[in-house]
């Protein structure tokens, strides 16, 4: 289960998976996602950075109340993705990033809110959770963890694969090499834009853009942020893009109609991850298909910009059997499973891990659970059969060499 930068959801993927060799396939049975309680967005926007309040302000006793009711949240929304997907084994679960803290370039820390033993509790099931620490500790960034379900998934070919969450986050994979980096925003100023504006969640279906023209002068003195020429690997999120930021970087501009503005912030998006495609291909990198996932694909004005700036055409994950809007869903749930068989949850590309770190590491918290002799309560009884196959032995790996997708149609 996963909730992102853009604290639209709670997704929820149920994947079995199974081993042979040191292959692991994955089937993505089904997925789900229950839309975040608006109080707990309301109250969650407003003290993450660039909200109305203020995450260094705002007290204790706020934040264990958004543990708590964020615990909750991902309660409910396990157990009916369990009553809608079926039963599984074990929960893995990101939470809600509060905050990500970097000073000076190096990660210092990463906490994600939402108590696990709500969801253990709720479930009978053991929670794996905080699922960055370990690399910040190990010297890493704590990010990005998409990484690891793309270098395991797009081993051996020439592609890159871009989450269009409220961050971009791009990996790229070719041959056995892999690089990873947040490009900079994706939908987040697009959202904050809309409510701003025009009172709404996001634009939809980039009506908004379209409506508006890209004013250039303006483009130009957002892209020139730092940030957006910066190598990878390299990560970011909404304590550096939000509106305060783009006010920031058009002071001298004039004023640009609401529309005007959505238009060039999505051209934005669109731009500097065809910048960061352009370059890692002047650096040696082969892309030959770019494999996108996350809301923005809902966005065709975003997806159009990308494949005209880029030249590349864009595939979508669903296309490969990861649905896209479950894609960081099913990466949890691979990060999950790689923590209770005590396998790495990082990847190493030619130079070392992807995310900066020392070495690889066994990534998450466990929350043992009491099981439940039988379903909770406000369970109806299982449509699928139980799981009854027995543990998984992978006391012969120690470390993936690639994960196959199972796609329904093969
Ligand atoms: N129909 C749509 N049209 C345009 N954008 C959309 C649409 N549906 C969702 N989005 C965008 O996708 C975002 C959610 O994407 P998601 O992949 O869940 O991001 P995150 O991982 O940050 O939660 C929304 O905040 C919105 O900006
Ligand atoms: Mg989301």
């Amino acid at each position: 289960m996963m909730s992102g930068t853009s604290v639209d959801a709670i997704d929820a993927a149920l994947v079995e998976f199974s081993v042979q060799g040191a292959t692991l396939s994955a089937r993505v049975v089904g997925f789900r996602e229950m839309s975040m309680p608006d109080a707990l967005r309301e109250e969650l926007l407003s003290v993450l950075p660039g909200g109305s309040g203020d995450v260094e302000r705002g007290g204790p006793a706020q934040w264990c109340r958004l543990d708590t009711d964020m615990g909750q949240a991902y309660a409910r929304a396990a157990v009916a993705a369990l009553k809608e997907l079926g039963p599984a084994d074990l929960v893995s679960m990101h939470g809600q990033t509060l905050f990500h803290w970097v000073e000076g370039g190096v990660t210092r820390g990463s906490l994600q809110i939402g108590n696990p033993a709500w969801v253990a509790e709720a479930t009978g099931l053991p929670v794996v959770s905080d699922l960055r620490s370990a690399d910040i500790a190990a010297g890493g960034q704590g990010a990005p963890l998409a990484s690891t379900l793309d270098a395991l998934w797009l081993r051996g070919s020439q592609s890159a694969a871009l989450n269009l969450g409220g961050i971009a986050n791009l990996t790229l994979v070719d041959g056995r090499r892999v690089l990873c980096g947040d490009t900079g925003p994706a939908n987040c100023l697009m959202d904050a834009l809309a409510m701003r504006e025009f009172g709404l969640p996001h634009d939809a279906e980039g009506r908004i853009a379209a409506s508006g023209a890209v004013d250039h002068g303006a483009l130009e003195a957002l892209i020139a942020d730092p940030y957006f020429a910066q190598p990878m690997p390299k990560s970011t999120g909404r304590e550096y893009f939000h509106l305060g930021w783009l006010s920031d970087r058009l002071a001298g501009i004039g004023p640009l109609s609401p529309t005007d503005l959505m238009a060039t912030v999505a051209e934005l998006t669109a731009r500097s991850v065809a910048d960061a495609l352009a370059r890692a291909r002047a650096e040696g990198w082969a892309i030959e298909r770019l494999v996108a996932s996350g809301g923005g694909t809902k966005n065709p004005v975003l997806m159009r910009r990308l494949e005209a700036l880029s030249g590349i055409q864009c595939a979508r994950s669903d296309q490969l059997g990861v649905p896209s809007q479950a894609k960081e869903s099913v990466l949890f749930a691979l990060l999950g499973w790689l923590a209770v068989h005590g396998l790495s949850g990082t990847v190493s590309g030619t130079e070392g891990p992807v995310t900066g770190a020392r070495a690889t590491r066994v990534l998450g918290s466990l929350t043992p659970a009491t099981p439940l002799n039988c379903s909770p309560p406000t369970l109806a009884p299982p449509t699928h059969a139980p799981p009854t196959h027995e543990p998984l032995n992978v006391s012969h790996m120690t470390e993936l060499a690639e994960l196959v997708i199972v796609r329904e149609d093969t």
